[in-house]
């Protein structure tokens, strides 16, 4: 059966070989142009088929002949493509041995790496996947180099998120959670000030006066410790002078002689305790006698103009030490009280307080023919004379401090251990006065000085012997004159 079905075709086959050999007895290749048929005396029937010359399938070689062709160009034109790929490839195998030395050098904790490295990281490799996945593509995913190239570039993916996910833990998270802190309180800033107040202008007086004070900034304990309560310290309140020098006075602990006090070149300097220049006021003379007369007196000290300027010891001079030269200048301030007759409710021995603001040095002391009320003068800083004098009806013992801002004096009281008041001010420019109310936090029970620095609007204040700072809030104008 089955020799039987496959007879036709082997036959058909045999055809075949006949027509492409031409089989054909010479003698009758002329005369057979047909198809010719006989039968033998067997019986056996012989047929020939004779092809003319123009029989040969011409056309189909050709169309056989142009479809090489083809094949060849297109075959010549993958391999251009193939060619142009590797050299993609190649250029992305190198990118990819740079990312993982990179990626490694990162697991390792060799670099310390930011947040930048990983986001370049990943577009990097988003990039190269991307790459990779269209090369596969236009490859019918057949390539065994792409598809490894795949594997290399998507592990590389897995690693970074890995190596992120890690870290999200400590510095990542920290850093974006501060980034949105920090942005909240710019936020919250801005929301804050624009309404209160538009930009400061240090030094001049374009505004209507105090409206609030900061908390307290703990600056530092004084160099000398706790037990000296009394003293003073700040930076140079003359309007436009260097801000980097901070002086620190603290009275001995009897709250009433300054005689030692430093200079510190800049505020880093203060917050360490290093590179002072100490100064000592008492000079000795023969015989163990000393001179005690440029010593100060209280805590109503004030730097002005390079000039440490305050009480003189035992006197009701005002004093002037240049501190570059150590010159001292005094002058007398006449019918003011001094030796603790008038000083203030929470420190003794501060009489005469002296005081600086935009517009200038000033003196708020007290006298007997103002009934121990506060007196204020405006004084002239090269020679200490006093240029004009304000009575006030605010008796000195009932305040703990003062100070003077834009030729205004503003007094302050206590209200508890933790809170102070500015309760008082009166003003040069029109003689009013008037009652406020500002309360000031406090660090320790007792304000020992307070002074005002038109240079950085802070109040600088000596608290039992920790130096504190408070930022003043000024009263906007609507329109500035
Ligand atoms: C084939 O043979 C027939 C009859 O003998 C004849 O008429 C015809 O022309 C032949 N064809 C060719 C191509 O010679
Ligand atoms: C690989 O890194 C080296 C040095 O880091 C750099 O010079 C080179 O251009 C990088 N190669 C690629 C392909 O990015
Ligand atoms: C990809 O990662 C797997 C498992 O982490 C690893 O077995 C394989 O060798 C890596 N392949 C390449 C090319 O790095
Ligand atoms: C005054 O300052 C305090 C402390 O900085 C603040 O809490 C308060 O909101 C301020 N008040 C006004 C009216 O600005
Ligand atoms: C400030 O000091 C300088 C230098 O000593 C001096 O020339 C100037 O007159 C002083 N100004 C005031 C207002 O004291």
């Amino acid at each position: 059966m089955t020799r039987q079905g496959q007879e036709p075709v082997l036959k058909e086959k045999m055809l075949h070989l006949l027509i492409l050999a031409v089989w054909c007895p010479a003698s009758q290749a002329a005369s057979l142009v047909n198809t010719t048929g006989a039968m033998d005396e067997e019986g056996v029937c012989h047929c020939s088929v004779a092809l003319p010359d123009n029989t040969f399938p011409a056309d189909r070689l050709e169309i056989l002949e142009i479809s090489n062709k083809d094949l060849s160009i297109s075959v010549q034109n993958e391999i251009t493509k193939i060619q142009s790929y590797k050299a993609t490839l190649t250029g992305y195998l190198q990118k990819l041995t740079n990312l993982t030395r990179r990626v490694e050098v990162m697991e390792m904790g060799g670099i310390s790496y930011t947040e930048l490295d990983f986001e370049l990281l990943k577009l990097e490799i988003k990039e190269m996947e991307t790459l990779v996945v269209k090369l596969r593509e236009s490859f019918d995913g057949s390539n065994t180099l792409i598809d490894a190239l795949y594997v290399e570039v998507h592990n590389i993916s897995v690693m970074v998120s890995q190596l992120e996910s890690y870290d999200k833990n400590n510095v990542l998270a920290v850093r974006r959670e501060i980034a949105a802190l920090r942005k909240k309180l710019e936020d919250c800033q801005k929301n804050q000030e624009s309404p209160v107040s538009p930009p400061i202008n240090y030094g001049t007086c374009s505004h209507g006066g105090i409206v609030n004070i900061s908390k307290p900034f703990v600056v530092q304990l004084n160099w000398l410790g706790f037990p000296y309560k009394f003293g003073g310290w700040g930076k140079d309140s003359y309007s436009g002078a260097n801000q980097d020098m901070h002086w620190v006075a603290p009275l001995n602990t009897d709250g009433r002689m300054m005689n030692t006090l430093r200079f510190y070149p800049t505020y880093d300097n203060l917050l360490l305790y290093k590179g002072a220049t100490e100064k000592v006021l008492t000079r000795t003379l023969a015989y163990n006698n000393y001179d005690y007369s440029n010593c100060g007196q209280g805590g109503g000290i004030i730097m002005f103009n390079n000039s440490l300027i305050y009480n003189c010891y035992n006197t009701r001079d005002i004093c002037k030490l240049n501190v570059d030269t150590n010159g001292v200048e005094r002058k007398t301030l006449t019918d003011a009280t001094f030796n603790n007759r008038f000083s203030y409710a929470s420190s003794i021995w501060q009489d005469i307080d002296l005081a600086s603001d935009e517009d200038g040095l000033w003196v708020i002391y007290s006298t007997e023919q103002n009934s121990g009320n506060i007196v204020i003068s405006k004084v002239n800083p090269l020679t200490l004379t006093v240029e004009k004098t304000w009575q006030t009806s605010q008796y000195k013992p009932g305040a703990t401090n003062a100070f003077m801002v834009c030729g205004v004096l503003y007094a302050t009281r206590t209200l508890s251990t933790r809170k102070e008041e500015i309760f008082y001010m009166y003003d040069t420019k029109t003689n009013q006065e008037g009652q406020i109310s500002i309360i000031l936090d406090k660090m320790m029970e007792n304000v020992q000085s307070l002074t005002y620095n038109p240079n950085d609007h802070k109040l600088y204040m000596y608290n039992d012997g920790y130096l504190v700072t408070y930022t003043l809030a000024f009263k906007s104008l609507p329109n500035p004159a």
